[in-house]
């Protein structure tokens, strides 16, 4: 069902009456020219011109908001999505609880909120460009499928950011729009905004550990921000964050493909050393865990973040559930956190709105916790006595307090020695990456699948795995 106020014929499909706004209309269609040539530059390589099928977003009702169907990337319908509008909406957390939710930007913190959407809106196109060349070794056409899916609604999150910035950000917002275009995910000289998402995904299973950790980080930053009093703010990733599971799906449970696939050939070949049968040794699988989570862990920013208590206090970001979790709104109260005094890792008391990346970091490490124990119960289920775990949030880390120092698996403090001798232990050596490498072969024919991922119980939409998601 398409909702009364949903526009899909319009040059850019929308819920947004963009018809009524004459100005802004003009001005994202000028952006739109734009964003298909980065597409088409940035976007899957060699596969541009194949029929794929993909769900397109076509209404934000809960039932039938997509519609599946065979399209080529370039021509998929790229939409400007918000959930509908909540009465009287008021501002639900921080300083100004009680007063009217903003319809439009309040000019003290025009600033801030241009930082957090652009900062959002970055990661969008970076994650596209990072895997613009895995569709040349999927494992499979319904692998493939769900990359093309993923980067094709990364390229609508970033329509998402850059209808904000357009719409409520005047000149400004449309220069922001048009560098979201410009930098580059690993560029020297513009790189993407994040680290994260200038680190390359050149195989298949750095794809799947990037959409189960990173893409739920991604969540959790949607999860805060669709509290904003900043309503259009709200609304917008309200909306992303239904296509957003998908992304989650498709690596929890290709990890989990591979998992299987690694079980069953160390019952096969009854030993732990797969390499050589072309599989996925469990503990090279740890290894990218440990890299990919810690890498993640690293995008919630500053343990003690002023920006934060500063975007809290405001009513522009809030906790992950704030409205549904939490009872006392002003971020009142006191966060005990470990810090790093010396070379001792003491606790200290910190006033809980400068702990608030730290809170939304806690909310992530719990829910990967559940993707950890969701691959444990496989190796259980086939007889396996390895478990998967995660490594400490001081392990790894290039962003906050704990990247001042050195930390193992379980979180205690070690010399840059001691790392140098062991992270090659715990994290992808270059020749573990290179062995990664080699098992990825293109296999194109429906129904088949590469030796070192299962595959999937069940297809797409009521399809099956055999399905022809990809018509070459
Ligand atoms: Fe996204
Ligand atoms: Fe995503």
């Amino acid at each position: 069902m398409v909702s009364a106020n949903v526009d899909l014929n319009a040059k850019i499909p929308n819920n947004v009456h963009l018809n009524d706004d004459r100005r802004l209309q003009r001005a994202l269609e000028k952006w739109q020219p734009h964003f298909i040539d980065w597409w088409k530059d940035m976007g899957p390589e060699g596969f541009q011109e194949k029929d794929v099928y993909l769900r397109t977003a076509i209404s934000v009702e809960n039932d039938g908001w997509a519609h599946f169907d065979y399209v080529k990337m370039p021509d998929y319908r790229w939409g400007i999505f918000l959930t509908p509008p909540e009465d009287d909406r008021r501002i639900h957390f921080g300083d100004n609880i009680g007063q009217p939710a903003w319809q439009e930007v309040p000019g003290e913190h025009r600033n801030s909120l241009r930082r957090l959407i652009v900062t959002q809106g970055d990661t969008e196109p970076a994650s596209v460009e990072q895997q613009r060349l895995l569709a040349q070794t999927a494992p499979s056409l319904y692998d493939m499928r769900n990359l093309f899916q993923v980067n094709v609604e990364e390229g609508r999150h970033l329509w998402a950011m850059v209808y904000l910035l357009h719409s409520y950000f005047g000149k400004d917002g449309r220069e922001e729009a048009d560098e979201l275009l410009a930098r580059r995910s690993g560029d020297v000289d513009r790189p993407r905004i994040l680290n994260t998402f200038n680190e390359p995904i050149e195989d298949w299973l750095s794809f799947y550990m990037f959409t189960n950790f990173t893409d739920r980080d991604g969540k959790y930053q949607l999860l805060a921000l669709a509290e904003s009093g900043f309503d259009p703010l709200a609304r917008t990733c309200r909306f992303m964050l239904t296509e957003e599971a998908h992304h989650m799906f498709v690596g929890v449970t290709g990890v989990d493909r591979v998992v299987t696939r690694t079980c069953e050939l160390m019952k096969e070949f009854d030993t732990d050393d797969i390499g050589a049968h072309g599989g996925v040794p469990l503990s090279l699988l740890q290894k990218y865990i440990n890299f990919w989570y810690s890498s993640s862990v690293d995008l919630f920013g500053a343990e003690k973040s002023s920006n934060a208590a500063a975007y809290f206090a405001a009513g522009l970001k809030g906790r992950a559930y704030e409205a549904k979790r939490y009872e006392e709104h002003t971020g009142a109260g006191i966060y005990q956190m470990d810090t790093l005094a010396g070379d001792k890792v003491v606790s200290e008391e910190v006033p809980m709105r400068n702990a608030m990346n730290e809170v939304l970091r806690d909310g992530y490490i719990e829910e990967n916790e559940k993707s950890i124990e969701k691959w444990n119960r496989t190796l259980e289920k086939h007889g396996m006595d390895f478990r998967f775990s995660l490594p400490h949030r001081r392990f790894n880390r290039t962003v906050g307090q704990w990247s001042e120092a050195r930390f193992n698996r379980a979180g205690e403090l070690i010399t840059e020695a001691e790392w140098d001798k062991q992270k090659y232990n715990w994290i992808p050596s270059p020749d573990d990456k290179a062995f990664v490498k080699t098992l990825m072969q293109q296999v194109t024919e429906p129904g088949k699948i590469a030796g070192w991922v299962a595959p999937p119980p069940r297809g797409i939409n009521n399809n099956d795995f055999e399905f022809e998601y990809v018509k070459l």
